[in-house]
């Protein structure tokens, strides 16, 4: 790779041990993937935060960075493995807070703003079109490289924390113009709407990428779609199909910017849908746990939970994850009291994947498809997907 004489100077080490052993990573990437140079990033957005994942190898590989490692970006955090405020009402054992605490300290002290929350695009981490990025959490990279045009790649955790210590990531796959075009047309010949059908949508377009070398779907035939829709599209897209990266046609910013494809295409049809969404029911579901937000929930579905649950009490185990600010600006609204007095309770900073809250539950109840993948391979429940109004009728039956 052709580095330029700072690059060059980290590598060597004049920039300390831990930009040194960020910059050895990010040319090793950089080799692997052919790229020739390393582009400037805007932002940054690290996943494997959870205790969970990360373990203590995971642990001691922070705290070495910690040393004398300083973002030179704006870079927050994915969701940890608890509320850092209200871990005790969730069920999260002392022990694993301590570690929890222990791995958000090392993040705090190279200067990461510790929102813990797969929307940084929703609290402050907003980039604009165009701007390259290196993002770890695959429905955050869906939703920058689609809904918003801005360019990166999808990052694990070592090469996310990588370029916030240096500010910089190799110049290869989404950052290049063109590797963005659509690749595979998907005509949708139904009407769709609500996170769940979204949801759904992802899972079915996927489940049919999974198959096929290319990735990047365009998509045809949706008359609009919202901020919290597309969110749960993203997720669901990027969980089934790996995808990084879709064009939604007068949807997102870059659908006219390359030509439509014209040689694979595929028709969705209403029957494909409910067959999909009969893939996220299981039966003999006995649901003990609702959880609303993956990805993290916006003022909005929070606006509309309250709605919901006003003079209601719930009867289930019933969570709400989002990001700690959107939390607060819940609280100040009055949302909070509304939905906590009908017994439902926050998890902010942390998710019901990330959670350690495996086979606590037996059945879960979502309206996120993304959610139904993980909470059957991770968490060993039975799921079901249903609308936001759907799952709050479970939970006060
Ligand atoms: Fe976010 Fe957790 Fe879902 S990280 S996308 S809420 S699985």
């Amino acid at each position: 790779m052709k580095l330029t004489p700072e690059e060059k100077e980290m590598l060597n080490g004049k920039h300390g041990r831990a930009a040194q052993k960020s910059m050895e990573i990010l040319t090793t990437l950089g080799d692997i993937f052919e790229a020739e140079s390393m582009v400037k990033v805007y932002g940054v957005q690290i996943a494997g935060v959870s205790y969970a994942n990360l373990g203590e190898a995971g642990l001691e590989f922070l705290n070495e960075m910690a040393e004398d490692g300083q973002v030179k970006v704006l870079t927050t955090l994915n969701p940890a493995g608890m509320d850092r405020e209200n871990w005790q009402a969730l069920g999260i054992d002392e022990e694993f807070a301590k570690n929890q605490n222990r791995v958000i300290d090392a993040f705090a002290k190279m200067g990461i703003i510790t929102t813990c929350s797969c929307t940084p695009y929703l609290i402050g981490n907003t980039p604009h079109y165009g701007q390259h990025l290196a993002w770890a959490e695959s429905s955050a990279v869906c939703y920058a490289n689609s809904v918003i045009g801005a360019r990166t790649n999808r990052e694990g955790g070592p090469s996310a924390l990588a370029s916030a210590i240096t500010g910089k990531t190799p110049d290869y796959g989404y950052h290049k113009e063109n590797n963005r075009h659509g690749q595979v047309l998907f005509k949708i010949n139904t009407s769709i709407n609500g996170t769940d059908q979204f949801g759904v949508l992802g899972k079915l377009i996927g489940d049919k990428l999974g198959a096929l070398e290319k990735k990047i779907p365009y998509i045809s035939g949706i008359p609009e779609a919202s901020v919290e829709e597309l969110k749960s599209f993203c997720a669901s897209v990027a969980t089934y199909g790996g995808t990084a990266l879709f064009h939604m046609e007068y949807i997102t910013p870059e659908y006219d910017k390359y030509p439509k494809p014209s040689d694979l295409i595929f028709e969705i049809n209403r029957d494909d849908l409910e067959r999909a969404r009969s893939e996220l029911i299981d039966e003999d579901n006995e649901i003990d746990f609702i959880s609303i937000g993956c990805p993290h929930a916006t003022i909005h579905e929070i606006a509309n939970i309250a709605k919901l649950l006003k003079d209601k009490k719930v009867k289930k185990e019933f969570w709400i994850t989002t990001a700690r600010p959107i939390k607060k600006l819940a609280d100040a609204a009055g949302y909070s009291e509304i939905i906590e007095n009908a017994g439902a309770k926050f998890a902010a900073d942390t998710c019901c994947v990330v959670a350690p809250i495996k086979q606590r539950f037996k059945g879960i109840m979502v309206d996120s498809a993304k959610a139904c993948y993980y909470g059957r391979a991770k968490n060993k429940f039975k799921v079901k997907l249903g609308t936001m109004e759907e799952c709050i009728k479970e939970a006060t039956k």
